[in-house]
């Protein structure tokens, strides 16, 4: 067995040009009419939630300089400075088209521009932060993918860290398994850097769902980084355990779980409906179904190190 590489810079770089196809869940509650939205106990955007969830963890209104990675559309950060106006932002992104997008909706806030690839930010900048957040990204990051066969040149420099991984945070990866070798190195980077308090959430190879309610809707974890074909490039599916395992090597103070904890779902009639139907009746119901898959299928990690962990 070896390892292929998976990357999306080049993608990033010169392929995209829009967010719009890759709706993320932040673009998805954007627009105040969205039919998502209406799936909430509370009717509001991400960044409002996110807002609400950090603030009770993390005091995020006593905090004054954050760090979003891979800001896509810059939605979420605007929310986070209009409900906490004392945060200075800097937002880094690889993607020159979707930089352009962040400083047009946060025209107007306390935020400076990055165009750069994460793992090129100096560990000593880092350092300046009181939050990284990475919303949605760490999906992107190099991943290994396990294949019949010897490595290629470019996997085998990657796979040459598996080891140290695995000896330094006490990780077990199978040979047959896909590594989140990016994530893993960028999450090694912040704690490294101290940074107080860290934000991650991706789609997760570990979460699961099942509610005899609404069979249709129920999955297994698989426990191996899955792929997601997207436009002009591919995504990974993150095992969190691996990174929860490393902040908690560095001390962090750990929160993780599933999106319904940030995004409580509101089983209305509307909702009900979309869970139960073996197959969407409508586009508004299909938009819906993905949007609670989805909800079920990202997990977040918050890490805190004290004193900025509350509680
Ligand atoms: C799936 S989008 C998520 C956007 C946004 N966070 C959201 O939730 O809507 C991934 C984002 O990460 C950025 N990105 C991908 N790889 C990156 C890298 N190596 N360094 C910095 N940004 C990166 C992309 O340009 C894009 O903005």
């Amino acid at each position: 067995m070896g390892y292929a590489l998976n990357t999306t810079d080049d993608y990033h770089l010169h392929g995209l040009t829009s967010l719009g196809w890759e709706l993320t869940l932040c673009n998805a509650l954007f627009p105040k009419n969205s039919p998502c939205r209406g799936a909430l106990v509370r009717e509001a955007s991400f960044g409002e939630h996110l807002f609400h969830f950090l603030n009770e963890k993390i005091h995020l209104t006593h905090l004054k300089t954050v760090l979003e990675i891979g800001g896509g559309m810059g939605y979420l950060m605007k929310d986070l400075l209009t409900l906490a106006p004392r945060l200075h932002a800097t937002m880094a992104d690889i993607s020159p088209v979707l930089l352009q997008k962040q400083k047009g909706s946060l025209a107007g806030f306390s935020a400076v521009f990055l165009e750069t690839d994460f793992f090129k930010i100096p560990l000593t900048d880092l350092r300046a932060f009181d939050l990284v957040i990475l919303n949605e990204v760490l999906g992107d990051f190099p991943t290994l993918r396990a294949v019949d066969g010897p490595s290629s040149p470019e996997a085998a420099r990657f796979a040459a860290r598996i080891a140290d991984f695995e000896a330094d945070y006490n990780l077990r990866f199978d040979p047959a398994e896909n590594i989140n070798i990016g994530a893993l190195e960028a999450l090694e980077r912040l704690c490294r850097a101290g940074v107080p308090c860290i934000y991650l959430s991706e789609h997760s190879c570990e979460s699961s769902h099942s509610d005899p309610a609404f069979p249709g809707m129920n999955f297994s974890p698989s426990g191996n980084p899955e792929k997601i074909s997207l436009k002009g490039h591919a995504e990974f599916t993150v095992k969190f355990s691996a990174l929860e395992k490393m902040a908690r090597a560095f001390g962090y103070k750990v929160f993780r779980g599933p999106y319904t904890d940030i995004l409580p779902i509101s089983f209305n009639d509307r909702v009900t409906a979309a869970l139960r139907t073996p197959s969407p009746l409508s586009d508004r119901q299909e938009i819906l179904r993905q949007f609670l898959y989805d909800l079920y299928k990202y997990e977040y990690l918050l890490l805190a190190s004290a004193p900025a962990g509350k509680g």
